[in-house]
């Protein structure tokens, strides 16, 4: 794969070996990596786009420790790459290659600090595995909805600091919305506690929404209060083929006013299927033909009985009627409900057995995805005619994950070199179209040099005094999103 680098690499001075061994101290020896080989898994995402260097690897284990690190690193002017689960898609967690960043890791910080079922919320630590979240807010029958291909690995510290979205947002809002509270580390080590469980306090200005989004670039998150849901009662899960996205809408339509419920309403290309069933071990078709495209719809509810896989039934028959749909097998077990589920979560790793992918994270108000759809096809092949859109994504928020495959007989690297082109071409259907290149994802590195095109000068400014106002010194992950 092509290393992506950009203008920071080299730029700094590596902190001397006493001031390492300083910041060694905080954590004790056996909580800091300096072993190259050890650092490794660390220091490369996960596509092998980026790869970098630290001056070592800190894992805290309180906020204290946090507090510590950071005070030290703004009294030297150490900069401090935050990481969590290391999945992120833009960069933003891995340090630059000259090797003088501290890479903050937070995975030992996973304690669960308190569940308040009256409350309806839970208190953790930042380096808590999002997937250890829904299984204790299950075991007290509630839900936390947050749900991405990544949970068994993300970190909920990197999903506020990404303000991931996932496959729930449609009923639940991105994790921007389950956040209740937030304990945060300033730059220079001060701790601010609000840790609140209120659903309302209107005090002025909410500050832990300047957090959440921020790629580690204000403050490191140490703690956090989401809210919790009523568990639902019963889910009903439709894998769905048709021939045209604008019938998906229509889908859409049908199922918000006739079914209700509808929780997740995701699209897959035919081309994304195919990737998955050539090479994801134990998946198979669920439908049989061949369709150019996918729904994979879940309704959720609070009925015990089996009403809400009738309406799903109910309206998948009518759109069938309509022609809206081609076919449709409606999940009669938990164990076909996850196998649907495992075709859709595959889509991003399978990618790379197909060669070098260009992702296109963009979303569009929802009625224009099928325009979306039609124009970046058509500006992608101007450009590169045997280029493999690989669309699926989040169509009821209107989020496209327009990844594209190389053509099967091109060189990678060559195909990776035309990146700016590419996405610059589909980036400007999307801004055209009155939406946005980068919908969960962020900004991080992979798109930081687009933001003086996408964001006006007075929002420009207001960030550049947030960032000032914050982190003075400019020691928490310089060179990302700003
Ligand atoms: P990291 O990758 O470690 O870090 C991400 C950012 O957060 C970096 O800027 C880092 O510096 C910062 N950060 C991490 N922890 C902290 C902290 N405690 N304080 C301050 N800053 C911090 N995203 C979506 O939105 N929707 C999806 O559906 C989705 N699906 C995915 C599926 C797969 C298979 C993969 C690999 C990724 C997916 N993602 C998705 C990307 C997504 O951003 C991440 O998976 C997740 O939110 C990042 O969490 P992380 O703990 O891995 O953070
Ligand atoms: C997903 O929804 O699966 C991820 O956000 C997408 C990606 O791999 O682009
Ligand atoms: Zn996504």
């Amino acid at each position: 794969m092509n290393i992506k680098s950009d203008d920071r690499d080299g730029e700094e001075i590596r902190p001397n070996k006493m001031l390492i061994a300083q910041f060694v101290d905080i954590v004790g020896k056996s909580n800091a990596i300096c072993d190259p080989q050890e650092m490794a898994p660390y220091l490369e995402e996960l596509r092998g786009l980026y790869r970098g260097k630290a001056a070592v690897i800190l894992q805290p284990g309180s906020t204290a420790d946090v507090s510590k690190i950071l005070k030290l690193a703004h009294e030297t002017n150490t900069t401090i790459v935050p990481q969590g689960g290391n999945t992120g898609l833009v960069g933003a967690q891995i340090p630059f290659s000259s090797g003088s960043e501290i890479v903050l890791q937070l995975g030992r910080m996973n304690k669960i600090r308190a569940i308040d079922a009256q409350n309806n919320s839970i208190t953790v630590d930042a380096g808590v595995v999002l997937q250890t979240i829904q299984q204790v807010a299950d075991d007290n029958d509630r839900l936390f909805p947050l749900s991405l291909g990544a949970e068994g690995s993300c970190q909920i510290g990197g999903n506020l600091s990404t303000n991931a979205g996932g496959t729930a947002v449609l009923h639940y809002g991105s994790t921007r919305d389950l956040v209740l509270g937030l304990e945060v580390v300033m730059a220079d080590g001060t701790i601010w506690d609000g840790l609140r469980k209120l659903r309302k306090n209107n005090t002025g200005y909410d500050l832990k929404h300047l957090f959440i989004g921020a790629e580690g670039t204000l403050g490191i998150i140490t703690g956090v209060v989401l809210k919790l849901f009523a568990k639902p009662r019963s889910k009903a899960t439709a894998f769905v083929g048709l021939n045209s996205i604008d019938d998906a809408l229509k889908v859409l339509e049908m199922m918000r006013s006739d079914a209700g419920g509808v929780t997740s309403f995701e699209i897959i290309a035919r081309i994304a299927l195919d990737f998955v069933l050539k090479h994801a071990d134990g998946t198979r078709d669920p439908l049989s033909g061949n369709h150019p495209w996918y729904l994979l719809i879940e309704l959720s509810s609070g009925e015990a009985d089996g009403a809400l896989q009738q309406r799903l039934v109910n309206v998948l028959g009518k759109a069938h009627e309509l022609t809206l749909i081609s076919d449709a097998v409606v999940a009669e077990s938990e164990s076909q409900r996850l196998a649907f589920w495992h075709i859709r979560t595959m889509i991003t790793e399978v990618q790379k057995y197909e060669g070098g992918s260009i992702k296109c994270d963009v979303a569009v108000p929802v009625y224009r995805v099928p325009e979306f759809l039609r124009q970046a096809d058509m500006a992608l092949h101007r450009i590169l005619p045997d280029a493999r859109a690989c669309s699926f994504g989040h169509l009821g928020d209107g989020n496209v994950h327009y990844n594209i495959s190389q053509p099967l007989e091109m060189d990678t690297t060559e195909y990776l070199d035309m990146w700016e082109e590419i996405s610059a071409a589909i980036h400007d259907v999307a801004l055209k179209l009155g939406g946005t290149i980068s919908a969960e994802h962020g900004i991080g590195r992979l798109k930081r040099h687009h933001m003086p095109h996408i964001k006006s000068d007075v929002e420009l400014e207001m960030m550049r005094r947030i960032k000032t106002l914050f982190d003075p010194t400019r020691i928490l992950n310089p060179g990302k999103l700003l």
